[in-house]
């Protein structure tokens, strides 16, 4: 009898797609990637293309199980996960977008949020959603959709659009149309769910006026949703999880305490909070962390909004190196930034400052600072903010940490891991598979078809690869951190409302 023991998991990113054929060991049989189109319309603005997302997602996944050479009846079911909040409106019937994905990192409704908050909503919305009001999360994306594509709320309210963020479009996709679902973890971030009642909040729907007939249905994170057509034809569909949710499942981070994080575009540090949804007194976001075996686990969430995005941008944008994996050797070449600071708020600030209007900058230059000093700044700012975002999780949660799990394209970066392990001073743990982003919603599929009999089981697979000791004495680390604080006021509130 052939063993369907195999796991595929799609890694839907941000500037690109991934899929990954895992064994039942959690090993990497094959793995593939695809970049796409960043679409820059306008300052602020960042969209993607959602059939480009589609076309790269499932050409990748053909890609992994060509490469493999395993016949599809091997592979026991598909594993979703995603860039969270990027916002897809489409048709129902003919299945095309209406406009393209507003992504997560889009600012456009800044303005909108600002009106909310006049309103004084930022109580009902911490209360219901766990989420502070910004342009970040999905709602009010889809309200902008709603008000600027012709004819668009009109058919909305006909029942004619459906929502979805990027995992209910792939699986729409996949399962040609028959499936509009999603789960506990990518709802937790559309602004519109309440994370209490795990229901469509109708009063949060009422203030973004969004049609209730648009969202999809709310799932578990691990469970049969339906079966795949086309090219992988037959598979289950069994696990969603937002990317971040999925790297803190991945991390074996199933214990009240325990923390993840992960250094991708952005930098995402996840806490689980077990059964209780605390609520954040410092500024960070309570989110559903996944929803299995009738459980709902919390967690606590810093979300920083650039991380690996700025070592994209010294690519491309400063051309200072040709490949990301330049970086280390560049700011490794200086021993330090000579007091240069690169605060990258290009997209506004996120946790735990959340300024919409913040914008990048470098101070401290002088007629001796050079393309090095400034890799190695990019490098710092990613652990600086790092830093601001783990001392209001302590805050928040009365726990001070001991170690922190990381993961994510940047945790390679050893030069970064030091630093990161010598600010926080804490030890900095690396695991053999930094992949836990796809491996997490590929054990949540796992676990729904019986490739894992339980979460014990799933624990087994994960090994630590390095640890990074801190080794900065107490007071540098402070006089560091001071000096980070000072740069940081020259990001903040840089464009006008
Ligand atoms: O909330 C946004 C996050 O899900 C994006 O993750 O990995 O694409 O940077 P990533």
């Amino acid at each position: 009898m052939t063993m369907r023991d195999h796991l595929l998991a799609f890694d839907q990113g941000t500037t690109s797609s991934r899929a990954l054929l895992l064994d039942p060991d959690g090993g990497i049989v094959a793995v593939a990637q695809a970049e796409f189109r960043q679409i820059f319309p306008q300052p602020g603005w960042v969209e993607h293309d959602p059939n480009e997302i589609w076309a790269t997602q499932s050409g990748v996944a053909a890609e992994v199980v060509n490469r493999a050479n395993l016949p599809l009846n091997r592979i026991a079911a598909i594993g979703i996960t995603n860039q969270r909040e990027t916002t897809i409106v489409w048709d129902r019937r003919t299945g095309r977008p209406v406009y393209n994905a507003i992504v997560w990192q889009d600012r456009r409704t800044a303005g909108l949020c600002d009106r909310l908050k006049a309103d004084g909503l930022e109580k009902t919305v911490q209360e219901r959603t766990g989420l502070v009001i910004d342009a970040y999360f999905s709602g009010t994306k889809m309200a902008w959709i709603l008000d600027h594509v012709d004819g668009a709320r009109e058919k909305a309210e006909r029942g004619e659009l459906a929502f979805g963020t990027v995992d209910s479009w792939l699986i729409w996709r996949l399962t040609g149309g028959a499936v509009h679902v999603t789960d506990e973890t990518n709802a937790s971030r559309t602004l519109l769910f309440n994370i209490h009642t795990r229901e469509w909040d109708e009063e949060m729907l009422r203030h973004l006026r969004v049609p209730r007939s648009m969202l999809p249905d709310v799932k578990s994170s691990s469970e049969v949703y339906g079966e795949a057509t086309g090219t992988l034809s037959g598979i289950p569909i069994a696990g969603i999880a937002g990317d971040q949710q999925s790297a803190l499942f991945g991390q074996m981070c199933h214990e009240p305490g325990t923390v993840k994080n992960t250094y991708g575009t952005g930098c995402f540090m996840l806490m689980n909070t077990g059964k209780d949804a605390v609520p954040s007194r410092n500024k960070l976001l309570t989110t559903i962390g996944w929803r299995h075996g009738g459980e709902t686990h919390y967690a606590l969430e810093g979300s920083i909004f650039v991380a690996g995005a700025v070592v994209q941008w010294l690519r491309d944008g400063l051309k200072i190196i040709r490949s990301s994996s330049e970086v280390e050797a560049l700011a490794s070449s200086v021993p330090d930034t000579g007091d240069v600071y690169l605060v990258p708020a290009f997209v506004g600030l996120g946790a735990p400052h959340w300024d919409q209007y913040a914008r990048g900058s470098i101070v401290g230059m002088t007629r001796g600072t050079t393309d090095a000093h400034i890799a190695r700044a990019a490098l710092e700012g990613i652990a600086f903010q790092t830093v601001d975002v783990l001392r209001a999780m302590e805050n928040d949660s009365g726990i001070s940490l001991k170690e922190l799990r990381v993961d994510g394209g940047a945790s390679n970066n050893n030069l970064l891991m030091q630093f990161q392990a010598d600010l926080l001073g804490i030890p900095v743990i690396r695991p053999a598979n930094v992949e836990t982003t796809g491996l997490g919603s590929a054990f949540l599929a796992g676990l729904a078809v019986g490739v894992y009999k339980n979460l014990d089981q799933v624990r087994q697979l994960w090994k630590a690869d390095r640890v990074f000791e801190p080794s900065m004495s107490a007071d540098r680390r402070e006089a560091l951190h001071a000096r980070w604080r000072k740069a940081l006021d020259h990001a903040r509130s840089w464009v006008e409302p």
